[in-house]
């Protein structure tokens, strides 16, 4: 029963993490587009009033004119609209989930058996939990330091780019050595992520806070705090769609279990800035198709790596046979019901287990046959068994890399 009410927290918690998180990234790209798409005002009202720049639109049946005030309204209403409770409903439902699906069972989630590093392969759960954490808590302070040393008063942002594009490949290859490969895209994203909400809370409405403050004592609020807060929105811009992707790569282990995830994962996270950059570009009316042409290559590039190596030939099979042939589904089975059953079953025997993992059941070969592409791809990247709990060997591995999927 425990199990079932963990499987449906999970749902539940997963459903609040999307919706917040579709809620405050939509809310981040409409604003990048406002922002870009203002043009200076034309009514002599509006100049005179000071307004920056503006925007008419039309959506929902009527039309919109969005004005801009940089730090000189004429005067703030009290009922100011502001922008924070998406993007920490997101962090706090995406922590909440990380602790139910991985910190609880962090001795199968977080330790790596194949870590480089004997120190890692031997962490229990609890250390390998912590662990983690701390890449959150430290990777931010590290972004955080990093901003504040390099470019303090907005005025080396470029520099500070390739600075924040360097810590996240480094990220990417200590996550990947240290934890399994699933764990290190979901905790390098989980930092993605922690430094946008963290940079929401500890510097953008502060920032705003204190000019509202200024504006509402009559005095001119102080610029720096306006442009701090951009400066990290705008990373937060580029941040959005490797983190997306990064969270969905969860599903799809051919990107994570891979002797080169960590260059995978670094090409998704410049892929997804360079084609956030076409937009942003896009919407002040240029159209240059070097971005997308770039992010694509990469695409293709992370295609290349992540593709499963031709099957290797199976030893000790019948010489001069084709070895596929060779290779039949009774002997496949037998292998899934010693090595994966005890997950993947109507009843899962395997402790914690309520019901099969992934919606995946083996107990037929019927069944078997069903998921053929599927079983080769993760036990030739040794993603399954999970943390090979149930010692398959290097010689299942090879008949199942063998064996046609027919
Ligand atoms: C200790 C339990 C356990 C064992 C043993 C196990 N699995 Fe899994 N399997 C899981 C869990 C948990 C997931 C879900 C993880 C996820 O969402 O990626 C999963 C997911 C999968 C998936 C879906 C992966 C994806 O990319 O979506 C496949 C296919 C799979 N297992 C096949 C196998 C095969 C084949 C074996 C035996 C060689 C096996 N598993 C053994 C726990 C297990």
């Amino acid at each position: 029963m425990e199990g079932f009410f963990l499987e449906y927290g999970n749902l539940l918690l997963r459903w609040l993490h999307v919706i917040a998180a579709i809620a405050w990234i939509g809310e981040s790209i409409y604003f990048v587009m406002l922002d870009l798409s203002l043009h200076a005002p034309k009514g002599e009202h509006s100049k005179r009033l000071g307004v920056y720049g503006e925007m008419w639109a039309v959506h929902g049946g009527g039309f919109y004119h969005n004005q801009k005030y940089l730090t000189n309204p004429a005067e703030l209403p009290n009922d100011l609209h502001w922008s924070f409770w998406k993007a920490y409903t997101t962090w706090l439902s995406g922590f909440g989930l990380f602790m139910l699906l991985y910190l609880l069972k962090a001795d199968i989630y977080l330790v790596n058996p194949a870590s480089p590093w004997e120190w890692a392969r031997n962490m229990s759960g609890t250390e390998a939990g912590i662990l983690a954490v701390l890449f959150l808590v430290v990777g931010y302070n590290v972004y955080s330091r990093l901003c504040r040393i390099i470019s303090p008063t907005v005025n080396h942002d470029g520099w500070l780019s390739v600075a924040v594009g360097v810590m996240m490949v480094l990220v990417a290859w200590l996550t990947t050595q240290i934890f399994p490969g699933r764990a290190a895209f979901l905790i390098t994203g989980a930092l993605m992520a922690t430094c946008m909400s963290a940079s929401v809370f500890f510097w953008i409405i502060p920032g705003q806070r204190r000019m509202v403050k200024a504006l509402k004592a009559g005095e001119k609020p102080n610029p720096l705090d306006g442009a701090w807060g951009k400066q990290r929105s705008v990373h937060n811009t580029y941040f959005t769609l490797p983190v997306i992707f990064l969270m969905l790569s969860n599903h799809y282990s051919f990107t994570y279990s891979n002797e080169y995830a960590w260059v995978i994962m670094s090409l998704f996270i410049f892929a997804g800035a360079v084609i956030r950059q076409y937009f942003v570009l896009r919407h002040t009316g240029k159209n240059d198709l070097r971005y997308p042409a770039a992010g694509v290559i990469m695409l293709a590039l992370i295609g290349w790596i992540a593709a499963p190596s031709p099957a290797t030939p199976v030893a000790g099979l019948a010489s001069g046979a084709p070895a596929q042939a060779a290779v039949t589904i009774e002997q496949v089975h037998g292998i899934i019901a010693a090595r994966c059953t005890e997950c993947h079953s109507v009843k899962p025997t395997q402790p914690g287990f309520a019901a099969a993992p992934a919606g995946i059941m083996l107990d037929t070969t019927a069944e078997t046959l069903q998921h053929a592409a599927q079983i080769k791809l993760v036990v030739g990247n040794q993603y399954m068994p999970l943390a090979n709990l149930t010692k398959m060997t290097d010689e299942e591995r090879a008949v199942i890399a063998a064996w046609s999927g027919q």
